[in-house]
């Protein structure tokens, strides 16, 4: 029998995750990017808060950080400072993760199908903020979360995946967030996942 080398398996998409907050979403993508199969690996946690909770997270997982407030700029120049970021580390995707600036036209139209987003509603509904409330408050029977391509108008980019989330009798949009991030950290590893290993991709 001849001797084989290693197995090296097929190459995995390389994806950089932005952040702004605690990470959870960054972290279960991560999580899953270890799991055997997985068809991405994160190769870049970058954010805009040098304080973000989820990149002490990822130093410690031993993932390359960038982290720049974008405080005392303009969005170009930030915008210019998180891609160059993103390409240093090879990243052929960005995955936003709680990421909460909006990034210019010109950015989002160089990553225009390589770049998606994690939204805390049933897309095309609550585009936005204040999400869960107003879910609450139309008295909708669900909530939920949306993954889809990022575009230039805000959250309207194509829809990947979502999943349902029911609202509880007397919710409030704390309890509902909360739950509602559960079901994301399901969706976001299986909707990257799957985007990266589309036909044609
Ligand atoms: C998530 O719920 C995500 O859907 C939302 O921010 C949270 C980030 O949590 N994103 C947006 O509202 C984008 N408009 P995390 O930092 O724990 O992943």
């Amino acid at each position: 029998m001849p001797e084989t080398g290693p197995e090296t398996g097929p190459e995995k998409a390389k994806v950089a995750i932005f952040i702004s907050g605690s990470g959870t979403n960054m972290a279960a993508l991560l999580d899953a990017s270890r799991l055997d199969g997985c068809p991405y690996e994160i190769v870049l946690i970058a954010s805009n808060n040098p304080q973000a909770a989820g990149l002490a997270l990822a130093r410690a997982e031993g993932i390359t950080t960038f982290a720049l407030s974008h405080k005392g700029m303009t969005r170009a120049e930030h915008d210019a400072a998180m891609e160059g970021a993103a390409h240093a580390a090879g990243a052929q995707y960005i995955a936003l993760a709680g990421y909460m600036r909006i990034l210019s036209d010109g950015f989002v139209t160089r990553w225009q199908g390589r770049m998606l987003n994690i939204h805390p509603s049933l897309l095309p509904r609550y585009k936005g903020l204040d999400t869960h409330a107003r879910a609450i408050a139309a008295g909708d029977s669900h909530g939920g979360a949306t993954v889809h391509l990022v575009t230039p108008e805000l959250d309207s980019g194509l829809i990947l995946d979502q999943v349902e989330v029911a609202v509880l009798p007397d919710d409030t949009p704390e309890a509902l967030a909360e739950r509602v991030k559960l079901a994301e950290h399901q969706l976001y590893p299986r909707a990257l996942a799957a985007y990266v290993s589309r036909a044609g991709g």
